[in-house]
């Protein structure tokens, strides 16, 4: 086996495994999700999931990587459960799905950094128009993947750790002074109630699973992704507070996100369930208000800092595939790299002309029993990061429980953290993935396909 290049330090580990967390998913897409889900009762669930559910199976994740070395699929071999690289499979088809539309966003937002330079600050207005024009967005979206793959290129420890150290902080500050000028605007604090103030009646099955597609999203969990940086990770280092470390800096990016943005929705009169164009329709004019240089200046900063915190998490979605095709079909990484992007460009094309181009794709008429018209991209995000991601977590903690079983996974964690076995750590990581995990994303798993598929109601909505 190729000796693998290494994070250059326990910071660099967190740093990049944050960045591949933190992205278009916590300020493009939780604050449309919290939305749609009728507000505080989203937020909620949301941050029920990441610390119940998604913990103990970031730190699984984790640990089967450092153990096994491997990508997603060569690491269940490695342990000797070769039927469990299923759970490999299905997160290399996630990642492959989820990075085909999650580039046309991040070339989106790119974009916009382009038009905030111009300033432009009409584009919220002709949104519609800008993600119609497929010329642009696509140029943007091969902008994109093509530095995503250059990065990947350049293997682990050159390109993805150095970015993420110093942007992560910049784009938080931005983001708190956003969050500052928001709550002086007129009506902020009804955006601020609805964000915070959970409303019961809110809660239906749906509600339930986007917000634990969205807390497995956010994560970057169950598909493998931090198997695959955990491969990269030193025996030495304590994976429980590199994971407690990730988890808080990406709830935390979200949860301001959502400060900024209710305030925002808010004082412009908009409605909050405005969906995928939340952020792009609302910001521009923001920015706008803030008077000419002031606006260019802080609404370029503002999206070129999305566009890199995309960029950290775009590199870790190619990097699964790119680790499994280089580790198990023997391809040099260079041609791996190449390869994967172009085929993930071309899976996302009909994401990028769903969005009002192509008619087919915008009205794609998804899963039986939906009777909403969706577009492409909305019914790739259903099936990969709703349903897949779950379900990989679903799987990767039973492996992790009864399959490759307490000595084996402890172990693996004790090397960094001799005293685990007798912390409080240990007790909640084993009510997680031996009971909490399976029972719990077990349980919405059957309700979902009961619900959608053979009309059974349980949890009304
Ligand atoms: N977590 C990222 C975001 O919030 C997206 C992402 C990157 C991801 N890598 C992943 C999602 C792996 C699932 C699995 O923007």
């Amino acid at each position: 086996m190729a000796v693998r290049s290494g994070f250059s330090s326990r910071l660099g580990f967190v740093a990049a495994a944050a960045g591949s967390a933190v992205g278009l998913g916590n300020i493009w897409k939780f604050p449309f999700e919290v939305g749609a889900g009728g507000g505080g009762i989203f937020l909620i669930m949301y941050l029920s999931f990441c610390f119940l559910l998604c913990f103990p199976v970031m730190v699984a994740e984790i640990a089967i990587g450092r153990k096994t070395q491997r990508n997603p699929v060569g690491a269940f071999k490695v342990l000797g459960f070769p039927k469990w690289s299923i759970i490999g499979k299905l997160g290399l088809i996630s990642g492959v799905l989820i990075l085909s539309y999650y580039n046309v966003v991040a070339g989106w937002a790119f974009g916009y950094f382009i038009e905030m330079v111009m300033g432009n600050f009409s584009i919220g207005e002709q949104f519609g128009d800008y993600i119609k024009d497929v010329v642009k967005v696509g140029a943007y979206g091969i902008v994109f993947m093509g530095t995503t793959a250059f990065i990947v290129s350049k293997g682990i420890a050159g390109g993805i750790e150095k970015a993420a150290k110093l942007l992560m902080p910049t784009l938080v500050i931005i983001i708190l002074s956003l969050v500052v000028y928001a709550l002086t605007l007129d009506n902020a604090w009804d955006g601020i109630k609805f964000y915070l103030v959970p409303d019961i009646s809110e809660v239906k099955l749906e509600v339930i699973y986007k917000a634990l597609g969205q807390a497995f999203f956010s994560l970057s969990l169950g598909m493998g992704a931090l198997i695959t940086y955990g491969s990269y990770v030193g025996k030495n280092e304590n994976i429980i507070s590199s994971a407690v470390l990730i988890t808080l800096a990406d709830v935390g990016i979200a949860f301001i996100a959502g400060l900024m943005m209710f305030p925002l929705v808010f004082s412009q009169g908009l409605p909050p369930n405005g969906g995928p164009g939340l952020i792009f329709v609302t910001l521009p004019g923001v920015f706008g208000s803030l008077g000419g240089g002031l606006g260019v200046f802080i609404g370029s900063l503002f999206f070129l800092l999305l566009s890199f915190a995309a960029l950290t998490s775009t590199v870790s979605l190619l990097e699964v595939p790119v680790s499994y095709v280089v580790d198990e079909l023997d391809v040099r990484r260079t041609k791996a790299v190449w390869l994967v992007a172009l085929v993930i460009f071309v899976v996302g094309l009909p994401s990028l002309i769903g969005n009002g181009y192509s008619a087919m794709f915008t009205n794609f008429i998804t899963y039986i029993g939906d009777e909403n018209a969706t577009n492409f991209m909305d019914f790739v995000g259903h099936v990969a990061n709703d349903s897949f991601l779950p379900l990989g977590g679903f799987l990767i903690s039973i492996f992790a429980a009864y399959i490759w079983k307490k000595p084996s996974f402890y172990g693996e964690i004790s090397k960094g953290y001799p005293e685990f076995e007798n912390s409080i750590w240990s007790k909640y990581l084993g009510f997680g993935v031996r009971f909490l995990c399976p029972t719990i994303l077990g349980l919405l798993f059957i309700l979902t396909v009961l619900d959608r598929f053979f009309g059974i109601v349980i949890i009304a909505g």
